[in-house]
Formats: structure tokens, C-alpha cells, sequence
């Protein structure tokens, strides 16, 4: 069956756009169709091409993501075309174009704006080429097949949280401390790329914990900065973090009559770029306390900032579990299956909902770098002292 469908879809990925659609139609898989249902001798599609585009190579995850599916596709039979896109848009359309002209077989594709690959998911669905969307949601597409992602609305819920937690509103819990201190504490916001969407699903998880608090004048945001797109940091760059943290400490912090007690950071790169704009102005020392700061993806730079009590607080979210669900799922579609979802309601991507497989995340502070980090081997004790992943 699946050494059918698997020939099917090559043929259709080198054929002609009519010639593509003709054999779509008629049972080639679809765009995920997950067809196949028409028998044949199986073997999983071994030795077929899957095309994989990651965002950048500026982020550690990404590249710990690349690392993972390619050996994942590897061990499971696949040939690899792996391409990072440096961030830019025209290059990761290019780099799919490209893929799908090889004859890719299965395409996972993290996205760097999901809404930006219209016609090359076109030319996919055409061909029958399933698309799994990694990590962040590929919008206003029907030819999206699946979604392997975290659960990213508690992904912010677990960053609001942590930040209550430090500045001692919640206790190790999530729970309201007995000894609470009053405030109020003031606070800024940052939140990822607009174009990525799963930056509002972390806004808006860390928000549902956050708001309350806000409202009965626990927590104050003195800049008033608090909309989406005002506190949004476009391409998640580090440089706009610290930019915008520098722009919030002339315009609302200079004249010394109030400090910053925390920050919510959606990331750990802008978080260290945060960190960097509080230390030039002399957070960290003597009596100005470095605020409490989230953070997000539990980099070994983090970890090491987090052990040395200037960063709080980051979230693991293992990039070893979701390339193996990623792997799973293609091979699924290989074999003219349909991938298991956990989660059919949370991701509409304007088009339709996409199926999708969420893996939980675990807050990290300082208490449990060692136990979920080092001993998960996700990072080693020498990474996390040197704050430099291998
Ligand atoms: C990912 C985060 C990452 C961010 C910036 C998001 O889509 O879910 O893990 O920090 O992109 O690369």
C-alpha cells in the first residue's frame, strides 16, 4: 500500500500541475487525505524524500529542532533536505519550491509568517503532498494536513505564572502565597513576532493570568504598554528586545522615582537582550535588583543566567519530543495513514481547524534546571556553565 501511495506521490511531485491534480483526485493522498486506501505492497515509503524548512539558525531550538527531525527521518528510512531560511521570507519559499521540485514526498515546514506560503502549499495540495506544520501554525491554507506543536496557550500561562511566582504573589504551587506582599509591583510586556501565531497564544495565556492582578492594582505596567501590537517584538530579534526595553527605561523609568520589578519575556533571546538593556543602567547592582524575567525555550545561555539568579525563570519545551512527533506523523501519511491528534478544536488557521498534536512544557527556575535540563539530557552540565550550547 504505503510503496503505492509513496510512488504515486513522487510521480505526481515530477509531474505536470494537471497531471498532479488528475492523480490528487484520484486517490494519490491529497493534501493529507491520508488516502492510500487502495492497497499495494507496504513498506512506509523508505528511502522517499522529505523536505524540512526551519526558520533560522539565530535561534537555539531551531537548530536542536533541525538536528532532531533530520535524524528522526534518518533512523526512520527518509532522505533529508533540510534548509534553514536565515529569517527572511523569499528565502524559505525558495527553499520549499525547491523541495517540492525535488520530489519531496511529506514537507514539515516551521514557518517564519504563516501566512506567507500560499502558493507553495498550493503547489503541495496539487501534488498531494502532505504538510505538516511545525511548531508555529501555518495560516489561511486548506493544504495544511497537521500541526505538531506545544500547547502554547499554557506555554504563557506557565510564563505568567512564573512571573507571579517570583515576585512572591504565588507560591512553588501556582497557588496565592500565604505571606503575598501586597505591591504593588510594576511590570513591562513584551510578546513575540505578530507574524508567528503562536506569540498571541502566549500572550494570551500569560494574560489570563495576569490580568486579574492588573485589575486590582497588584501588578501596575507604568509605561502603559500593554496591547499586543504595541509590546510585540517583530521576528522575536533580540536587538528590537533591547531596543524597545532601552526606549521603556528613558521614556518611563529615567527619572529614578520608580524601578522595574518584572518583566514578562517571551523568549530567551529577548530576554538576555532585556537583561542587557537593565544592566546598562545599572540593574543587577548594588541596590537596583535585577527584575524578575521569563523567558522561553530553556537555551543554554538562560539556563547559565538562570543558575547565576539573573534571568528567573525559562520554559522547557523539549524539541527531542516534538520531532519525534513530527517523524511520526509523516511517516503516518507514508504509509497512507492518518496521524493521531490529541487536540481537534484549538488551531483554526483561518481556512480550517488543523488537527494537531500539542506535548506539554515545564517551567524551569532555578530549582529544577539540574533534574528536568541535565539529567532529561537536553542540555549538559558543561552547557549550562558555559552558557553555549555544543
Ligand atoms: C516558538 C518559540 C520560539 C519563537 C522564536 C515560536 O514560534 O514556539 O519556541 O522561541 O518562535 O523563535
Amino acid at each position: 500500500m504505503a510503496r503505492k501511495l509513496w510512488a504515486v506521490r513522487g510521480l505526481a511531485a515530477l509531474a505536470s500541475g494537471a497531471m498532479a491534480l488528475s492523480l490528487a483526485a484520484c486517490g494519490g493522498g491529497g493534501a493529507g487525505a491520508g488516502g492510500g486506501a487502495d492497497g499495494g505492497d507496504a513498506d512506509g515509503g523508505k528511502g522517499g524524500l522529505v523536505g524540512v524548512a526551519m526558520p533560522t539558525e539565530t535561534y537555539e531550538r531551531w537548530v536542536a529542532d533541525g538536528d532532531a527531525v533530520k535524524s528522526g527521518l534518518e533512523e526512520a528510512g527518509y532522505q533529508v533536505d533540510i534548509q534553514f531560511a536565515n529569517d527572511d521570507i523569499p528565502t524559505q519559499q525558495q527553499q520549499i519550491d525547491a523541495m517540492i521540485n525535488k520530489g519531496a514526498e511529506a514537507l514539515i515546514i516551521a514557518s517564519i509568517d504563516g501566512t506567507t506560503l500560499g502558493s507553495q502549499l498550493e503547489a503541495a495540495g496539487a501534488a498531494g503532498i502532505p504538510v505538516i506544520s511545525y511548531d508555529r501554525l501555518i495560516r489561511d491554507s486548506d493544504n495544511v494536513d497537521f500541526y505538531v506543536t506545544f500547547d502554547n496557550f499554557q506555554v504563557g500561562v506557565q510564563q505568567g505564572t512564573s512571573l507571579l511566582t517570583g515576585l512572591g504573589i504565588l507560591d512553588e504551587n501556582g497557588e496565592p502565597a500565604a505571606d503575598a506582599p501586597k505591591g504593588p509591583f510594576n511590570i513591562e510586556l513584551f510578546a513575540g513576532s505578530p507574524d508567528d501565531n503562536n506569540a498571541g497564544f502566549f500572550y494570551n495565556g500569560a494574560m489570563s493570568v495576569l490580568q486579574p492582578y492588573l485589575d486590582d492594582g497588584t501588578l501596575v505596567v507604568p509605561s502603559k504598554q500593554i496591547d499586543f501590537d504595541t509590546v510585540a517584538i517583530q521576528r522575536w530579534l533580540q536587538d528590537k528586545a533591547q531596543g524597545r526595553m532601552d526606549d521603556l527605561l528613558t521614556s518611563t523609568y529615567s527619572k529614578g522615582d520608580v524601578t522595574v520589578d518584572g518583566i514578562l519575556a517571551p523568549a530567551d533571546p529577548l530576554s538576555r537582550g532585556i537583561i542587557t538593556s537593565l544592566q546598562n543602567v545599572g540593574y543587577g547592582k548594588g541596590d537596583l535588583k535585577m527584575p524578575v524575567i521569563t523567558g522561553q525555550d530553556a537555551e543554554a545561555a538562560s539556563a547559565k543566567l538562570i543558575e547565576d539568579d539573573v534571568q528567573y525563570s525559562t520554559i522547557f519545551k523539549d524539541t527531542r519530543l516534538l520531532a519525534e512527533q513530527a517523524v511520526t506523523a509523516t511517516q503516518a501519511y507514508l504509509e497512507g495513514k492518518e496521524p493521531e491528534a490529541n487536540d481537534t478544536e484549538s488551531y483554526d488557521n483561518g481556512k480550517k481547524v488543523v488537527p494537531s498534536y500539542l506535548l506539554p512544557t515545564v517551567i524551569i527556575t532555578k530549582d529544577n534546571v539540574k533534574s528536568e535540563l541535565v539529567d532529561s539530557g537536553y542540555l549538559t552540565a558543561e552547557e549550562v556553565a558555559s552558557g553555549q550550547a555544543d
